[in-house]
């Protein structure tokens, strides 16, 4: 039987880059749409699961994508809604690519530090990639800076991520004056601003004697840490390892690929931010 994926977009127009790695990861039929509301997802769904009989809905998977992280997750909600008993699908959700890219970039930090014990700062930590990371290594028990331009959206962040949440802390950084307050005491910076926006130097980042992992997220020049390669994967410079977004990138599309695969394995999983990090658990 058919490996079927339905491709359900919140933006108008499907991404490409998310229909190619679904066929990378062995998808046999996709079915893309675009525009997709948690209002027209219903009848997507129910023509997803009322097709095959319960025994072969392991053969049709979701994924769902678009620019718009909190979009992409009210649709994941209301997809989870819509099935029942055993009329349900495997739901993968990695908007803007933010869950493999944040997984991959999680998984390269704990190459060099245990996470329970350390503490991060995320530059852009407002965007869908930047929103993950964070996510991501507080699950995993780290304390970390959620960094913005803005206080307000450093803080709205943090609120969206998890409200209750004492590792999160919200800091604004709007100029390059305010790089040694907020490197302080950290042990990974992770930079995942927009594609082309520098936040720092490495050199900058040797200054702060915390600072034992640079990643960077940005494959766009200028590169958000000038000084790091997009190519890095561990690279030593001095006591900073670092790791640039073509370092991350092989992993984080391996996982992609990975996670696709997995989706076909039974018609009951759904990975978001944790259960895509845990699947990273298998590639390390
Ligand atoms: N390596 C990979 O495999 C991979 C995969 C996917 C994405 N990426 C990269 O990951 C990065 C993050 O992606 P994203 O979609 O989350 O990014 P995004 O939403 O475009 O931007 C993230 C944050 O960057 C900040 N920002 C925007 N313009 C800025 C400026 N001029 N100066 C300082 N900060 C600015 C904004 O935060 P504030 O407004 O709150 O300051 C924004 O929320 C991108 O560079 C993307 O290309 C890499």
């Amino acid at each position: 039987m058919k490996r079927i994926l339905l491709h359900l977009d919140t933006d108008p127009q499907p991404s490409s880059f998310d229909a190619i790695s679904a066929i990378d990861g062995g998808v046999e039929q996709l079915l893309s749409y675009g525009n997709v509301t948690p209002v027209n997802v219903v009848s997507l769904v129910q023509g997803a699961i009322f097709t095959r009989s319960p025994n072969d809905l392991q053969n049709t998977a979701i994924f769902i994508g678009g620019s718009d992280i909190d979009a992409a997750q009210t649709l994941l909600e209301r997809v989870r809604e819509t099935f029942f008993g055993p009329m349900r699908v495997s739901v993968m959700m990695d908007a803007s690519g933010c869950n493999t890219t944040a997984s991959a970039a999680v998984v390269c930090a704990g190459r060099h530090l245990k996470l329970s014990e350390s503490s991060a700062a995320v530059f852009g930590g407002t965007g869908p990639v930047g929103r993950r990371v964070a996510r991501i290594l507080m699950s995993s028990g780290c304390r970390v800076k959620v960094v913005s331009r803005s206080l307000d959206r450093a803080r709205a962040a943090c609120a969206a991520i998890d409200s209750g949440s004492k590792l999160l802390q919200p800091v604004a950084m709007s100029s390059p004056e305010d790089l040694h307050t907020v490197a302080e005491g950290v042990d990974v910076v992770v930079a995942a601003g927009a594609a082309g926006v520098k936040f720092c130097s490495l050199k900058a980042l040797q200054a702060s004697s915390s600072v034992k992992v640079a990643i960077d997220l940005n494959a766009v020049p200028p590169l958000g840490i000038e000084g790091i390669e997009s190519g890095d994967k561990a690279r030593e410079v001095g006591r900073i390892v670092c790791y640039g977004a073509l370092g991350v990138g092989g992993l984080k599309m391996r996982l992609h690929h990975h996670v696709i695969d997995q989706l076909f394995e039974t018609n009951e999983q759904v990975f978001d931010a944790e259960t895509t990090f845990a699947a990273a658990g298998n590639l390390r």
